[in-house]
């Protein structure tokens, strides 16, 4: 058991895992399971944050980026909706401004479209965003992000410059991530199969891992099942494997 142990603790990926996505999924269920309001499930995911991002960051992933809130969460009651607004303030203004101050890899961004939040939220966001640039960790919070939005936005952008005829590189070069690479590895927590209009562009080729636990309950242990399924298995981006190429 300690030998188990000893051997995640030196754990490292290599480069073809710097990039991570995680589809933070299952608050809600977390909390009618306990008889709790859905904002508690908002809660206890949020205290989850923080040592996740601290465990990935120890075995070497550079870019995590975080499904917070979709475009299409708006849908929710509004009781909901303002219960994750005031957390997600709440996070930043006590936590990850604290973390930024204090170590000087750590930075965020945000992905989606400001605009539409309230202007303490969107400060806040602003205030964050400014405080680090370019550090070697990037955490992307995607907050009111959609990825049908966010390829309109681009293209739209793209409009603007007086671009007619568009190439890959004008779209991903106008996406909210233009600062991270595309993701090698999507998580989504909470059991469902599906893309919830995340990262649509950026996802071509990311491997997905789809885990049952429910994002308040996600920790060490699940990031080693789910990097461990990534290892298990064989990208080709639409080409062949080296030993597939040799039996020909
Ligand atoms: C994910 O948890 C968090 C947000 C969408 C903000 P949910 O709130 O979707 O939890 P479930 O899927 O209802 O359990
Ligand atoms: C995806 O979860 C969005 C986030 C985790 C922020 P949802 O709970 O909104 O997705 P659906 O509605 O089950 O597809
Ligand atoms: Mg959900």
């Amino acid at each position: 058991m300690f030998g188990r142990k000893k051997k995640e603790q030196d754990f490292h990926v290599d480069d073809r895992l710097r990039s991570l996505a995680i589809i933070m999924d299952g608050n809600g269920r977390w909390a009618k399971k306990r008889m709790l309001p859905r904002s508690a499930g908002h809660a206890a995911g949020a205290a989850r944050i923080e040592p996740v991002l601290e465990t990935l960051r120890r075995i070497g992933v550079h870019h995590v980026t975080l499904y917070a809130f979709s475009t299409e969460n708006w849908k929710r009651p509004r009781e909901e909706v303002d219960a994750i607004m005031d957390l997600v303030y709440k996070y930043l203004d006590e936590v990850v401004i604290e973390k930024i101050k204090r170590d000087d890899t750590f930075s965020m961004k945000f992905l989606g479209d400001k605009s539409v939040l309230s202007e303490k939220l969107r400060n806040k966001c602003i205030e964050v965003e400014n405080m680090a640039a370019d550090r070697e960790f990037v955490c992307n919070v995607a907050l009111n992000y959609g990825g049908r939005d966010e390829i309109v936005h681009a293209v739209n952008s793209a409009i603007a410059d007086g671009i007619t005829t568009l190439t890959e590189e004008d779209i991903s070069s106008r996406l909210y991530t233009s600062h991270s690479p595309d993701p090698d590895l999507i998580i989504r927590t909470g059991g469902e199969f599906r893309v919830s209009n995340f990262l649509l562009w950026q996802s071509a080729y990311s491997e997905y891992v789809i885990l049952d636990t429910l994002w308040p309950d996600f920790g060490d242990k699940e990031i080693m099942k789910a990097v461990r399924a990534f290892y298990g298995r064989r990208r080709r981006f639409g080409g062949l494997n080296k030993e597939e190429t040799l039996k020909k």
